[in-house]
């Protein structure tokens, strides 16, 4: 039984934190980008309203039913005689995957803090050399700043679920808010900025693929920090009458409003400055600081602002991938938290040294399999394969196999029985068979 409760807006800023990452202010826009802009926001938006919050709903309600970690939580929930559902919960292994990526692109942040204050390049070609000859040679200052990412957030996850978690959302959240509304500001003064808005929202329905369609359900799963246990987790320690339904509306539209805005953001200062949007992965980290580079002193600032409010944003998205496999290791295993925090440490540290290393010149034959570098493989296994695959199984569980009317008892306290009913068609068959269809024809294409 989960003892520890998060306040009311410390579960709201715990899993915004959660939710708003890397995954909003480096993966979307670039994805945006690459995807050919409007379109792709329109499927994004659509998918987080109609599957997005659906199936956040579905991870709070095992989270705060169960109230233990997402292995317990399937097996408890389960009826007997279908107590192998427990393993559904080991989708707490995919956060564990993308955490030890996700660690090295946070170390790219440290050292463009560092470059933000020190030198910046000051021409794209110069800035592409930089960003490029990190990661495919700088092997050891590359594990010097993944080595810091890592170490600060197991620092924050060792403190627990309220005195570390909680407080670190509490205090970073509201000022990642700040500098990227800061940083908003500014981007609207530019001339760039009703580019940017046009390429946002006025799609071109011509753009729009079965792969884009996949990225944008991909990209949905990863922002929202679905089909991994994380919200299941997090979910446990909510207070008892929260109110279930506004609180997960109010993450995923702060979600999606970090997106929108660091979008924009980005956008604006690409089009003001005549660069191209689908620059791929270096947009944030190529594009950006050339441009930063060439404004002075203000530039350097804007510089360390973006990519602070980036390590605020990486790091509270970190801890929540982390803690699931913890819980279950804790309460599951009875292991000591300690003991937990080694073992997931070593493995995503091993991990995240072999996805460095895949980048490297000269080193990445050896980590490179199936033709794709092992850093691609866990972003691709995780966002395309596990994610969806969590999904679905999480789908199945409520929609099937929970009793219905514990469902009701915790849902109808928040919602009319028609909305209840709406949730429960879309979580038994929309969101299922839209994911299904969705992933399982990028394998057919
Ligand atoms: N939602 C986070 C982001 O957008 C990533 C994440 C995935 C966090 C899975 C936790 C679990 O960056």
């Amino acid at each position: 039984m989960q003892v520890s409760r998060f306040s009311r807006v410390g579960f709201i800023l715990a899993a915004a934190g959660s939710a708003v990452g890397l995954g909003n202010v480096w993966k979307f826009p670039y994805m945006t980008g690459a995807n050919g802009g409007g379109a792709f926001v329109m499927v994004y938006l659509l998918t987080i309203v109609c599957i997005g919050v659906a199936l956040f709903l579905a991870e709070v309600a095992i989270g705060r039913l169960s109230r233990k970690d997402p292995v317990s939580a399937f097996r408890d929930l389960a009826p007997e005689g279908k107590k192998g559902w427990k393993w559904a919960g080991f989708i707490v292994i995919t956060p564990v995957l993308i955490a030890s990526f996700y660690t090295i692109v946070m170390g790219w942040i440290l050292k463009y803090i560092v470059l933000s204050i020190s030198s910046l390049p000051n021409s794209a070609d110069k800035a592409g050399a930089l960003f490029g000859g990190m990661v495919t040679t700088q092997v050891g200052e590359q594990i010097f700043y993944f080595t810091i990412a890592f170490f600060a957030t197991f620092f924050i996850v060792s403190r627990g679920l309220i005195k570390g978690i909680e407080k670190a959302n509490i205090i970073l959240m509201p000022l990642l808010f700040i500098i990227l509304f800061a940083l908003m500001g500014y981007a609207m003064t530019l001339s760039g900025f009703g580019d940017a808005m046009k390429y946002m929202f006025v799609p071109d329905f011509s753009k729009i693929t079965p792969n884009s369609v996949l990225a944008a359900l991909g990209q949905a799963f990863f922002t929202l920090s679905l089909g991994v246990g994380t919200i299941i987790t997090y979910a446990t320690a909510l207070p008892k009458h929260n109110n279930l339904l506004k609180s997960s509306v109010m993450v995923a539209g702060l979600d999606t409003l970090i997106a929108l805005i660091a979008g924009i953001m980005i956008f604006s200062f690409t089009f003001h400055y005549g660069l191209t949007p689908s620059e791929g992965p270096g947009l944030i980290f190529v594009t950006l600081p050339s441009l930063f580079g060439d404004m002075g002193t203000f530039g350097n600032l804007i510089s360390v602002l973006l990519f602070v409010a980036l390590a605020f944003a990486g790091i509270t998205s970190a801890i929540s991938m982390i803690e699931p496999s913890i819980a279950y290791m804790e309460n599951y295993l009875k292991i000591s938290r300690t003991k937990a925090l080694v073992i997931i440490g070593v493995v995503v540290y091993i991990l995240g040294m072999l996805a460095l290393l895949s980048n490297i010149e000269g080193l990445k034959e050896y980590v490179t399999y199936f033709g794709l570098g092992f850093f691609d493989i866990l972003d691709k296994l995780t966002s395309m394969i596990l994610m969806p695959i969590g999904g679905i199984l999480t789908c199945i569980f409520v929609g099937y196999v929970i009793d219905k009317t514990l469902l009701r008892e915790l849902f109808l306290e928040f919602m009319g029985e028609k909305f209840f009913n709406l949730w429960l068609f879309l979580i038994r068959f929309v969101v299922p068979v839209c994911v299904l269809i969705v992933t399982v024809s990028k394998f057919l294409a």
